[in-house]
């Protein structure tokens, strides 16, 4: 897709995506996800948890607080290293991250001067209990990943794992960016689905190309196509203080291609931190070489949000069926928040309604994702599925109930999203049809 503005529009008008507290005239950098933004990050997030937790035998799902003691942000660098570099504009007095714009002197909205570029700590803070002074000062997450790396400890004594292991959360993160930007790509309040995955020091390059890996067979599990994605070194002077190793995953977005997701090898350097802060000690003992030793980490990382818009904007098509220009969202059935939708042919025939009902009854059943819809004429119940990404569209017409013969009797019409190509399917084979395609 050329632009974002179709796809901003397709996902408040469908209900996917809206503007954070929009009837105040909106919160920059907050967004609002509706029924169908739920249904398609949950099946996002479904997918990601069944491939990097419940099939595994090594990972520890995990869902943390999101106030944490304040010197775990100290420990982590985060307090002291979380910044981006700021220019404030001294005549409009706007605002704007200096490595985002081209002249760092000139303002991009007025032409005023823009005054010294300085850091600015991205972390929100807030205070716990009564007191508004210093020592009630606590930080909105900035990464999932603290949470985890304080219950490194707890984990192992709950569950003595054996090396490798990793600890698994979604969940959501906060930052003060300077300027949010270009939908949910750049937001304030955000999801990340992240894995803290523990190893022997001398094996972190193994397991770091086996993420790398992992990471693109979960893009393909959600339906991402392959030639819009880039894999990219981090350079030293870009990388995370923690990290001695990063390798980001770029996409095509409309806007241009940018980071989706990342992996970094970040040493021994977070629980060596954690112990010196808390003065616990969080190192490993290995059972059978009678070693003790503080594990690395391999990072792999996902923005959830970032991730729907890849997705959102790569199902995005426009096209002509039938000599109607039509939009459509390709999504694979398995991310498709809608499975299927049961239609009957006319909706002032109580046979055809009362038979398309019980179809849909057994399919919700099974799928769950299934919608009953007798509104307005077939053409356009199909235009409406088509815009949310309804993989199929099954219509009981009268060959159903066996007017057209046996042959067609207790059949239905099954419509293809993406080709438009509709078939007779007998409706005792429906489930285990949709079955095979949303298991491609
Ligand atoms: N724990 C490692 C970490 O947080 P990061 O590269 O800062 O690393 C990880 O963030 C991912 O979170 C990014 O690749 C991106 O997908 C997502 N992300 C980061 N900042 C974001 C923001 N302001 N809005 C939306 N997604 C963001």
């Amino acid at each position: 897709m050329e632009s974002l503005d179709a796809l901003v529009s397709l996902a408040k008008r469908r209900g996917f995506i809206y503007q954070g507290s929009e009837i105040y005239g909106g919160l920059a950098g907050t967004w609002d996800y509706g029924p169908l933004g739920v249904a398609l990050k949950k099946n996002i997030e479904n997918l990601w948890w069944k491939r990097f937790v419940s099939d595994r035998e090594d990972m520890y799902g995990m869902d943390a607080a999101i106030l944490m003691h304040p010197k775990v942000w100290e420990s982590s660098g985060h307090v002291s290293g979380f910044s981006d570099p700021l220019v404030e504009c001294e005549k409009c007095k706007r605002r704007f991250r200096a490595d985002h714009i081209e002249d760092t002197e000139k303002c991009p909205e007025c032409g005023g001067r823009l005054g010294e570029a300085r850091q600015f700590n991205m972390m929100f803070k807030t205070s716990v209990g009564a007191m508004e002074d210093s020592a009630s000062t606590v930080y909105l997450r900035p990464e999932t990943a603290g949470g985890m790396f304080v219950n490194f400890k707890n984990v192992i004594d709950s569950f003595h794992p054996k090396l490798p292991f990793g600890l698994a959360q979604i969940g959501k993160a906060f930052r003060n960016e300077i300027t949010p930007r270009d939908f949910i790509f750049r937001v304030r309040e955000l999801e990340q689905m992240e894995i803290e995955y523990f190893v022997r020091p001398e094996s972190w390059k193994e397991h770091f190309d086996f993420f790398l890996k992992e990471q693109h067979d979960f893009l393909a599990d959600v339906g991402l196509s392959k030639e819009k994605l880039h894999i990219v070194d981090v350079p030293e002077a870009d990388r995370a203080h923690y990290s001695k190793h990063s390798v980001d995953t770029e996409f095509d977005f409309p806007f241009g291609q940018k980071e989706l997701l990342g992996l970094a090898y970040r040493t021994d350097f977070d629980l060596k931190s954690h112990s010196e802060g808390s003065g616990t000690e969080l190192s490993y003992f290995d059972e059978e070489t009678k070693e003790r030793f503080v594990p690395h980490v391999i990072e792999p990382t996902f923005g959830l949000g970032r991730l729907m818009l890849a997705v959102l904007s790569d199902a995005y098509c426009e096209d002509e069926l039938g000599g109607e220009k039509r939009v459509y969202l390709a999504f694979k059935p398995a991310v498709a928040p809608v499975k299927v939708a049961v239609f009957p042919l006319l909706k002032n025939k109580p046979e055809l309604v009362a038979k398309a009902r019980e179809v849909y009854g057994a399919l919700k059943k099974e799928f769950g994702a299934v919608v009953f819809d007798d509104n307005g004429n077939i053409g356009k119940r199909y235009r409406r599925q088509d815009e949310i990404g309804t993989p199929w569209c099954v219509t009981i017409d009268f060959d159903t109930l066996g007017e057209g013969g046996d042959a067609v009797l207790n059949t239905v019409t099954v419509r293809d999203r993406d080709t438009g190509e509709q078939k007779r399917v007998a409706i005792n084979e429906l489930a285990a049809m949709f079955k095979v395609a949303l298991s491609a």
